[in-house]
């Protein structure tokens, strides 16, 4: 496949559903060749193996983003079949425990830990599992899945908005330590998206849809390929001079 971004050499982690199956789609269509990493095997590889039966470049590899261990492996796995890095995408997060993360008072502190443990401290071992080899490339993109939820002070959730406002500062802390090496650092902060996951499992009661409607400017709630299109942008080399964003993706529900 030719496009923006052949040639481009791209783990994805956190790709087996949802945004990040929709990144690794777009990406490989725009002529990348990926590495989609998840620790639902099975989805990421159904996923690679279809992409790769039309005609693109990709592959699956196990990972844990809790575990450091694993996060080495499935690096280095990806650093041998890709032969280096141009970008990563780190979009895992334990999407599980968001039901339980209930209030500062009440909050269940294995939520909260486990939240931080896989969606903070689970990008900070991808990010430095991935900067020295976007380094050796002479530089590269790195790229997380942050969320609205950091800015939009929610009366639920603390351990997820605080582990997306703590992405938000891993990501500032790498465009400023790595920029002038060629590394570009970046979020994207999606508002509500409505996966095919979510769709087909009917948990998103239609109460609350309507509730999200009416409190944004636009007439639909979002859908994975918006985020995928802007992750794509942000991989390629159109972004080469955006470091260090916060990158809001959600119709104008919030706007910043
Ligand atoms: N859907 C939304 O409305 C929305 C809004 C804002 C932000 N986000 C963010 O977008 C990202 C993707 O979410 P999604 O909605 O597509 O959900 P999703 O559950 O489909 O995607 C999360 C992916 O991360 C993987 N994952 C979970 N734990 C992991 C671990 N320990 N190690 C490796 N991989 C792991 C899952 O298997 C899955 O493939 C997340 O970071 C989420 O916080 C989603």
């Amino acid at each position: 496949m030719q496009g923006r971004l052949t040639g481009k050499r791209i783990i994805v982690i956190g790709s087996a559903t949802g945004i990040g199956a929709a990144t690794v789609t777009r990406l490989a269509r725009e002529g990348a060749r990926v590495c989609a990493a998840d620790i639902n095997i099975q989805g990421a590889s159904g996923l690679a193996e279809a992409l790769t039966a039309s005609g693109t470049d990709v592959f699956a590899t196990p990972i844990d983003v809790a575990d450091e261990a694993s996060v080495q492996a499935a690096f280095a796995d990806a650093l041998t079949r890709l032969g280096g890095l141009d970008g990563a995408h780190v979009n895992a997060a334990d999407l599980k425990t968001i039901f339980a993360d209930s209030n500062a008072v009440d909050e269940d502190l294995a939520v909260f830990d486990r939240t931080l443990t896989v969606n903070l401290r689970g990008a900070l071992l991808c990010a430095r599992a991935a900067l020295p080899a976007l380094l050796e490339a002479g530089g590269g993109a790195i790229l997380f899945t942050s969320s609205g939820a950091a800015d939009s002070a929610e009366p639920e959730r603390p351990a997820y908005a605080a582990s997306k406002s703590g992405l938000n500062a891993l990501m500032r802390h790498i465009a400023s330590r790595w920029g002038r090496k060629g590394i570009t650092a970046n979020c994207i902060a999606p508002g509500f998206v409505m996966t095919p996951e979510m769709i087909a499992g009917g948990q998103v009661p239609p109460s609350l849809l309507d509730a999200f409607l009416r409190s944004t400017p636009s007439t639909r709630v979002g859908a994975v390929d918006d985020i995928a299109a802007m992750a794509a942008m942000l991989l390629s080399d159109d972004a080469r001079w955006i470091n260090g964003q916060v990158i809001h993706v959600n119709g104008g529900g919030l706007m910043r």
